[in-house]
């Protein structure tokens, strides 16, 4: 079994494997883990870093006393064990006051309440080294129709993150943000429920620079989509800032499965575009691979370091059988077979113009299009047969 190390830049939510288990059935199965234990155990297996809500690190009610005590005793915890923070992010789906959401609520008073919460909160993830602060926005939606009105919701949506953004600016911070799209759960309808709506939304911003994506894998498997093409989307338009890498199967409920735990074959292809996908098959993207499941309702404590393990060790291995596949000359040569490739050659020449297209006869006149029939097969089949091969261990 691969053994991680630090740099695999593995980091897990403090509300991943600190998660107790209730659900809107049943109360808790487990007791809570101590923050301070927590860095160590992830240290001592081989993460990189840990990241947190406020109100996994201190309760929302929490005296300013009560606050510091616990970031103190992080800081120190990191000092020892030299894990890092490289994501915090806000509550504002937790309590009460944000049931009809935190920047979108229809009540304008808890919108200002949100935007102190998350400004203070900035304020501590710049305080501990943090690059990237994640937006999900778990209660911005709308169960009813009639009791949301959508546009005005994205238009107090974008003041929020604007504000945000002179925020990070006029302080210094070097801070950006990452919208994480979720479809529906809590609320029925979220808004920004892809990483398409989110990148349309982040087009329309002040200073669109310094806000991308943290899209999770659960989240556009939830809604049917494929989300090996919504990472390459996001890495196309530069806005892959982060990622919450877990395991869905198929459209139900949030799952947040141990990574390669739902749709396996979408993690291979994730992982291959992830670490081979770069310019001359370097990676497509450096930053942390950040892990936000839940251990499952059925782990006992013992289950839920276990799970941590799994995480990290469905990465490195779908990160080995993508290398193998990607070394084998039969797939180099089913690649090109597949004309894969040839999808990067501009479908016009250099300075053709349209007039020059519409004059060349080889394009439409004496095009064989009937040739297309019983035959010029792309074996596409046969591409992925090989893949699937590789990635159940039948090859190299
Ligand atoms: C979910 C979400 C959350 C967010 C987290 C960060 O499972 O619905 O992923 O876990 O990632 O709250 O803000
Ligand atoms: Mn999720
Ligand atoms: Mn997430």
């Amino acid at each position: 079994m691969p053994t991680p190390t630090r740099d695999d830049k593995f980091s897990f939510g403090l509300w991943t494997f600190g998660w107790t288990a209730a659900d809107p059935f049943g109360g808790p199965t487990r007791s809570p883990v101590d923050t301070v234990f927590a860095v160590n155990k992830l240290s001592e297996l081989g993460a990189y870093g840990m990241t947190f809500h406020d109100d996994d690190l201190f309760p929302f009610e929490a005296t300013d006393a009560e606050r510091q005590h616990e970031i103190d005793r992080l800081k120190k915890a990191l000092a020892d064990t030299g894990l890092v923070i490289p994501m915090v992010t806000t509550n504002l789906f937790s309590h009460p006051v944000f049931k009809d959401g935190g920047f979108t609520s229809n009540d304008r008073a808890v919108r200002r309440f949100a935007l102190r919460k998350v400004i203070r909160n900035i304020d501590l993830a710049a305080e501990l080294g943090a690059k990237t602060f994640v937006m999900w926005g778990g209660r911005e939606g709308s169960e009813y129709d009639a009791a949301k009105d959508i546009r005005g919701a994205l238009e107090r949506y974008r003041e929020a993150v604007n504000l945000l953004g002179d925020y990070v600016t006029e302080k210094g911070y070097d801070i950006r943000f990452a919208i994480e799209p979720k479809p529906n759960e809590p609320r029925g309808d979220i808004l920004l429920p892809t990483v398409g709506h989110a990148l349309a939304f982040i087009a329309t911003l002040e200073r669109p620079e310094l806000v991308g994506l943290n899209p999770e894998t659960g989240h556009e498997q939830m809604a049917g989509l494929n989300f090996t093409h919504g990472i390459a989307q996001a890495l196309y338009s530069g806005k892959l800032f982060h990622i919450d890498l877990n395991g869905q199967r198929g459209i139900k409920y949030d799952q947040d499965l141990v990574f390669g735990h739902g749709d396996l074959q979408n993690a291979f292809s994730l992982v291959d575009l992830l670490e081979n996908g770069g310019p001359g098959g370097a990676p497509s993207y450096t930053g942390p691979r950040h892990f936000d499941y839940k251990p499952s309702r059925t782990e006992s404590g013992e289950g839920v370091w276990e799970s941590v393990k799994a995480n990290m060790a469905m990465y490195l291995l779908l990160k080995e059988r993508a290398a193998a596949f990607r070394a084998d000359p039969e797939v180099q040569e089913a690649l090109a077979a597949s004309k894969v490739d040839e999808i990067n050659t501009p479908t016009l020449n250099s300075g053709e113009s349209y007039d020059d297209l519409i004059a060349d006869r080889a394009s439409y006149e004496d095009f064989d299009s009937a040739a297309y029939f019983d035959g010029k097969g792309f074996g596409f089949v046969r591409l992925q047969q090989l893949a699937m091969e590789h990635l159940m261990g039948a090859r190299g």
